[in-house]
Parts: C-alpha cells; structure tokens; sequence
C-alpha cells in the first residue's frame, strides 16, 4: 500500500462569518467544524496528517492536541499557498495526499476512502472530489471537455456568466500524488480577481501537462457542504444533526420527535431510552438503557444510569444513578452525584452535592454543598445554607434523616443519621443520631383577642 498523507487547511479567518471567532472553530453538533474533519480523517488511518494553521493557531492547536503536524502559513495568500507551507515536511514523500479544507464539517470518512481508491484505480495525478449542487453560488466550478476529461477549476468570483450555469462544484477535497502536487505548486500564481495563490489551479497546470486528472463525484451533497456565514453553518448543523439522530435510531434509541431533538456529536446512548421532544443532550453526555429524557430537558456532559426519567429539567456535569426520577423543573448543578433511587421533584436545585440511595427532595428545595446519606427524606422548602457571603461550609445529612418542610440548615452542620428535624426549624448546630430538634418560636394563641379589639 502506498503511503497516505492528509493536509487540512485551517488558517482563514473566516471574514463571512463576521465573527471573533475563527471560521473553522464553530461548532456543529457541539464540536468544531476542524475537528470534525480531523475526526474522519483519523479513522481513514494517514501516515501523517498536517493542519495548517495562522489565524487563531493557537486556540487551533489548543482544540486539536499534540497528536497532529501543525505548518503556521502566516500570511493567508490563498489555498495554493496554504497547502504550499506543507512542502519542506511532505515533498519528498512518494505515495497520495489528500487536501481538505477545515470548513466542510459533513466529510465522512467513506467518502474519504472512496476517493483514494478512485484516484488509485485511474491512477491520476490529481483526483478531485465534485459534487452537483441544486445552487453552486460561491463553489468552484469543474470545466470539462466535450469528451468529459477534466480541465481545470474555476473560481466562482473568476467564472463567466456561461461557467457559473456549470452545477458541478468543487468540494475542495482532492487526492494528490504527493510528488506531482508539490512540483505543479510551484507554477501557481495570483492573477485573478482575489489575488490568491489558489489550489484548484494545480489542477490546469497538471491537465497542460497531459497528467491525467480525475474527478470522483459523490452523490450526496450535503456532506460537501462548505461553511462560509452563519447560513450555511445551520445547515451543516441540520444536516449533521439528522445524521446523529438516525444513528441513534438505527442503535435502538427511540426520538418521538427528531426534528426537536439535539444530541451532540459525542453523546452515547443506550438502547430502548427515549428521547422526548426539546431536548438538547451535548457534551460527552453518557446516557444509559430504558431511560426516559425529556420533553424540555438539558444534559450537558453528564453522565445517567439505566431506567432514569429526567423531564424538563437542565443536568450539568453530574452523575445521575440508576432509577433516579428528576423533574419536572429541577436543576442539577455541576459536581453532584445522584444515588441510585433517588428521587428529585419539581423546583429543586442541587449544586455540589451527593445524594445516597433512595433519598427524596421532592419540592422546592436548594441543597448546595451537601452530602446527603441514603433514604433521607428532604421535606418541602428544605434549605441548605451554604454561604455567608464569603466562604461555603458543607452540610452533612446522614443515613435515614428527616428533615421537616420549611427547615433551614445552617452550614457547616451535621444532621444525624435518623434524626428528625420538626418543620420549620432553622438549625445551627450539630443534631445527634436519633435525635428530635425543634428550633422555632412555640405558637402561643390568644383567645378572644380579635373579638376584643373590635368591641374597642
Ligand atoms: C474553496 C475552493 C473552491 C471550492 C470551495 C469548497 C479555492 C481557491 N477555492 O473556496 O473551489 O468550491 O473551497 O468549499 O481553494 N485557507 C487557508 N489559507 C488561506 C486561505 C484559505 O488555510 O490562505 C483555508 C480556510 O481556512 C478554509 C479553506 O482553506 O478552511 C478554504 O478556504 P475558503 O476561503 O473558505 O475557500 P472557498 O472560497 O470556500
Ligand atoms: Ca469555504
């Protein structure tokens, strides 16, 4: 086998984007356009693999790791110059390279494959993957002769009115011979209407040179698609996210409603859960079996065991057991961890806290920096104190507690294990094992008070 370099260019700023952010760097399904394409191309398995980096290189690199050759192309004087920066690394290597560009998130690493085998089996000196496109505005254009044979790409800004009617695009990926490549580069030039050194010229330089070019086109589009603004940015994400979902689907996860369902890229699933409408999970989001989630429910990087139900409720960051119900309208913070069994109800919020086996919160309650024992009941408006303006101080509530509605426990405080704490009590102090603490104004009644002051 021959050997298999990939150059993904990543340097532009993305101007039609109109954003501080780098072009290739919006996410799509919750992971940047690079590192979708970086992503494909792994798993197509390349003797090396070089990003070209310059605007925003750093935060590139950060995004992408050490496990990439990155080339810095400091000024961006085109997509020829780009791939160009490559040179003094690949040029002496034999075998293919392939190009893409960072912007075109829906590259799979099929049609990758395909491509190399196409272009090894015609044995071209360049193979450039096309598309039709229903709208080709702004692609690159495939001129051909009347025999069909490729012979050059034309710029959208560059074409004539007869070249723009062409609907097969260049979905700027392409497969080299590595040698040739680098050789015709040296023959780009400038002269044309964005005064860039363009990669698809490569393809003219080689077609003079009688080298054979192929083209391999791909039926599907959608997975070519070029990022430029923010338009063809929610496209690509509706185009991935039907993508992800029909996976999900095809795994034996159940979407009521998919159209209204966004999962990111990265989620697992497992089989026989059900996905209800509104539901947005991201991260690295790990969802177990026979779970129901949703309608409205948010889950970001959190992990949930089996037969767990969390409706209209936001989960970040946390663990969630198995056969925990949540919502509707809780919130769980970051860096709690739910107990198998455990139930939390409706306007509940956690935030750093654990919670043991089969205890409840079932209404209105905040339990912020608490570690919460096993079948521990947490009456209605149950309250931790947690923060004096300054510092946060841990609640401890132990094994088989019950903690009365309306209670405020005051931090740090221990609540012992199956010690009651009568409603609406304000504990400051430590409550003993077994014990009953009742911390509120006795009620005194006074008979007859109201008839009085009205006879005054
Ligand atoms: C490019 C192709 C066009 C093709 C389209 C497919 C050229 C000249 N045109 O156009 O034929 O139809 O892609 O989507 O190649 N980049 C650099 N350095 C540079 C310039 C660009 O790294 O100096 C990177 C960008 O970050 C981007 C990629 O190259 O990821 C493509 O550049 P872009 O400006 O988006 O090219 P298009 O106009 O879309
Ligand atoms: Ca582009």
């Amino acid at each position: 086998m021959k050997n298999r370099y990939a150059i993904i260019l990543a340097a532009g700023q993305g101007t039609r984007m109109k954003s501080r952010l780098y072009k290739i760097l919006h996410s799509v399904c919750g992971k940047p356009m690079v590192q979708h394409v970086v992503d494909q191309v792994s798993q197509v398995g390349m003797d090396r693999t070089v990003v070209v980096v310059g605007h925003g290189a750093e935060k590139v690199k950060e995004q992408l790791g050490d496990e990439i050759t990155y080339i810095l192309q400091e000024e961006q004087l085109g997509t020829g110059h780009a791939v160009m920066q490559a040179e003094t690394l690949l040029k002496d290597k034999e075998g293919v390279t392939v190009v893409l560009c960072g912007d075109t998130p829906l590259i799979t690493k099929e049609t990758i494959e395909s491509l190399i085998m196409y272009h090894e089996q015609h044995n071209a000196k360049a193979t450039i993957l096309t598309a039709k496109a229903s709208d080709p505005t702004g692609y690159g254009r495939i001129v051909r002769d009347r025999q069909g044979a490729v012979q050059r790409i034309v710029e959208h800004k560059d074409a004539s009115n007869e070249e723009r009617s062409i609907t097969e695009i260049n979905t700027g990926t392409y497969c080299f011979d590595n040698a040739a490549l680098f050789e015709a580069l040296r023959h780009v030039g400038n002269k044309n209407v964005q005064g860039e050194y363009y990669l698809p010229d490569v393809v003219e330089i080689l077609q003079r040179q009688s080298e054979l070019i192929a083209a391999y086109q791909t039926d599907s589009f959608d997975e070519t698609l070029g990022v430029n603004d923010r338009v063809a940015l929610a496209s690509a994400e509706e185009i991935m996210r039907k993508r992800i979902n029909e996976a999900h689907m095809r795994n034996g996860v159940t979407l009521t409603d998919p159209n209204n369902t966004h999962i990111g890229a990265e989620v697992m699933i497992g089989t026989d859960t059900i996905i209800k409408p509104g539901t947005m999970i991201t991260g690295k989001t790990v969802i177990g079996s026979d779970c129901e989630i949703g309608p409205n429910t948010e889950i970001i990087d959190s992990y949930v065991g089996d037969r767990t139900t969390i409706k209209q409720s936001v989960v970040s960051k946390s663990e969630i057991g198995n056969e925990v119900s949540i919502g509707p309208f809780a919130h769980i913070r970051p860096d709690s961890q739910i107990g198998d069994e455990v139930k939390i109800g409706n306007f509940v919020e956690i935030k750093k806290s654990m919670f043991g086996k089969g205890s409840k919160a079932s209404h209105l309650s905040y339990i912020g920096d608490a570690e919460v024992g096993s079948n521990v009941n947490l009456g209605c408006g149950s309250i931790t104190v947690n923060y004096d303006g300054k510092n946060k101080f841990l609640t401890k509530i132990e094994d088989g507690a019950f903690v009365g509605c309306n209670s405020n426990l005051i931090a740090p405080v221990t609540i012992g294990k199956d010690a009651y704490i009568a409603a609406g009590s304000t504990i400051t102090n430590d409550v003993p094992e077994n014990a009953l603490a009742i911390a509120r104004e006795r009620q005194i009644v006074k008979n007859e008070y109201v008839t009085k002051l009205k006879e005054k």
